[in-house]
């Protein structure tokens, strides 16, 4: 299992990711029922610079899984989703850790959650997480303070940064940089 953040050449990917999540898995995701069309304008609206999209990958490079953390004046907003048949399995709690400690590096100082309050997975990884949990407009909330990430734990997210997309294009095969390059240049 390879856990990265997404660049904004993987958009498509994201956007194939949640259009494919039935309409339940939609509504627990989102807190609300959404269309296609709806979600293809969220998709769009992703900024993969001030953000982090984390993506789960299995060892065929499928993507089996998504957290979010956008940046707020307040706080960190997170949000979670994993693929109906591979939940269970502790891949949300890994996505927790590892957007956890992307906060802290990113200097954030407080993070939150919204879910449905009959949401028995998510409000076990908030609380796992240390999170405390409210309740807001009949919706759960889970929040938590972040302390700065110590030397060590800098370290360790470097070192876990550089292995998984080195893992993960090695798993791909040979990338072909020159497309890469021209997607680049027209989201400039
Ligand atoms: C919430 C979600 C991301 C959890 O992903 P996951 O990979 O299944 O999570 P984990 O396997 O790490 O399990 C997390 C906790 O939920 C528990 N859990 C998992 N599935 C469960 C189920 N069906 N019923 C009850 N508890 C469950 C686990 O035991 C674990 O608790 P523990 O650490 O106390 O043992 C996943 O269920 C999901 O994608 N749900 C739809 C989207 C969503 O609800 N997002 C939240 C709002 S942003």
């Amino acid at each position: 299992m390879i856990i990265r953040p997404l660049t904004v050449f993987e958009r498509e990917a994201v956007r194939n990711f949640y259009l494919a999540l039935s309409p339940e898995d939609r509504r627990k995701r989102f807190c609300c029922s959404l269309s296609d069309e709806t979600i293809s304008g969220y998709v769009d609206r992703l900024n993969f610079t001030r953000d982090t999209i984390l993506a789960v990958f299995d060892e065929q490079a499928e993507l089996v899984g998504l957290a979010e953390l956008v940046r707020g004046a307040e706080a960190g907003e997170m949000a979670f989703s994993v693929r109906p048949d591979k939940r269970g399995r502790k891949i949300g709690t890994k996505l927790m850790q590892r957007l956890l400690l992307r906060a802290r590096m990113c200097g954030i100082e407080k993070v939150f959650v919204l879910f449905l309050s009959d949401n028995t997975p998510m409000r076990r990884m908030a609380v796992s997480a240390g999170m405390a949990l409210s309740s807001v407009d009949g919706e759960a909330r889970a929040a938590r303070e972040l302390p700065a990430p110590s030397a060590e734990e800098l370290a360790h997210w470097f070192i876990e940064e550089a292995l998984s997309h080195g893992g993960y294009f090695g798993t791909l095969g040979p990338v072909d940089i020159h497309r890469m390059r021209r997607v680049a240049s027209k989201c400039g």
